[in-house]
């Protein structure tokens, strides 16, 4: 099976991919969600991106019933393909496809024929020809998902791609900075850390910025990348006191040593004294400051315990809001009616 056997498709849900035998279309109830794929929230508008933040607020109450399921994507077929490690964006999409009533499958590298060399569009075509609607994805390289969403007629959804972004985990957090304080537009939200690896700051910061909030960047000049200020409303800070002074939310990034080809710092201990969050320096951010991690947690290193399990953490809230979240992203990219019974 060859590259050419998926023709390319522009990306919009409104249309009809040629040689599709498994489109889907567009239903009542989708208020207005035309993208067939969620790849980056830097392709979303602030109004699609409030409408997802807004039906996960829904799906909230789904998940705090008895009986956590709804039948909204009966029928439906989501295939999970994770060419990375996860724990919590592979598990929390997996319960919000079965809370949405999806079947769903998981498939990992180390059990996957990509172990004999099978390319990433023959897996891709395989799994197609099984007939999936959506498949969720997680891959090392940056813009695979486009690859993918360009020749695939059923949606992609991405769960982080390389360094690129990490939509869910975006829209997550702002969920969670949006149930404090009631609104995104406005908030100081202070991102520390590798900057330059982080698909969940590079995420952030297309919809922090979108939203109305300012962000400040702060991490050791290695790991920042010359320009990122025109991102957006961004303001990048070389001592983390004046990134986290006043701030509303603290974000800290985790090390990802996996990435880097050279070392980019001197030692883990050098780091975290002067990129580490501790209860001393937590006191010059906003009284009721949120502390906030993707995960996972290097404990001692970007972050003291005392800190990852104190009174402003969020970490967890952050967890429990992704599953709210993947099913919100599930449902408007299925076109499906919002759950009411
Ligand atoms: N935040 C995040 O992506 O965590 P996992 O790698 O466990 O999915």
């Amino acid at each position: 099976m060859g590259i050419n056997s998926a023709a390319p498709y522009n990306g919009v849900r409104s249309e009809t991919p040629p040689g599709s035998e498994n489109a889907h279309s567009l239903q009542g109830g989708n208020m207005g969600f035309k993208h067939k794929d969620i790849i980056a929230l830097q392709d979303l508008t602030k109004d699609e991106i409030q409408l997802l933040l807004d039906t996960a607020e829904n799906m909230r109450e789904v998940n705090s019933r008895d009986i956590k399921k709804v039948p909204t994507l009966r029928g439906k077929t989501i295939i999970n393909l994770f060419y990375e490690a996860s724990t919590r964006t592979r598990t929390s999409f997996e319960i919000a496809a079965k809370r949405l009533s999806a079947d769903t499958i998981n498939i990992s590298p180390s059990t996957s024929s990509a172990t004999k060399g099978e390319t990433l569009l023959d897996t891709a075509l395989n799994l197609l020809a099984m007939k999936p609607d959506i498949i969720v994805m997680r891959h090392a390289i940056s813009g695979s998902h486009y690859f993918l969403g360009k020749r695939l007629p059923c949606s992609i959804i991405n769960a982080g791609d390389g360094a690129h972004e990490h939509p869910s985990q975006g829209l997550l957090d702002m969920l969670t900075m949006r149930q404090k304080f009631g609104r995104l537009d406005g908030l100081k939200v202070a991102i520390v850390g590798d900057i330059t690896h982080s698909r969940v700051a590079r995420s952030n910061i297309h919809g922090l910025t979108k939203m109305g909030a300012s962000i400040r960047l702060c991490g050791p000049p290695t790991m920042v990348p010359p320009g990122i200020e025109r991102l957006g409303n961004v303001t990048v800070c070389n001592d983390m006191r004046d990134a986290i002074a006043d701030a509303d939310v603290v974000m800290m990034l985790r090390i990802q040593l996996e990435r880097q080809g050279k070392t980019l710092l001197p030692t883990l201990k050098e780091y975290s004294r002067y990129y580490g969050l501790n209860p001393e320096n937590l006191k010059l951010a906003r009284k009721d400051a949120m502390v906030m991690h993707p995960g996972p947690i290097n404990r001692g290193v970007e972050l003291s315990s005392y800190v990852a399990d104190g009174d402003q953490s969020h970490i967890l809230k952050q967890v429990e809001n992704g599953v709210a979240v993947r099913m919100a992203m599930l449902y408007h990219v299925s076109g499906g009616e919002l759950p009411t019974e």
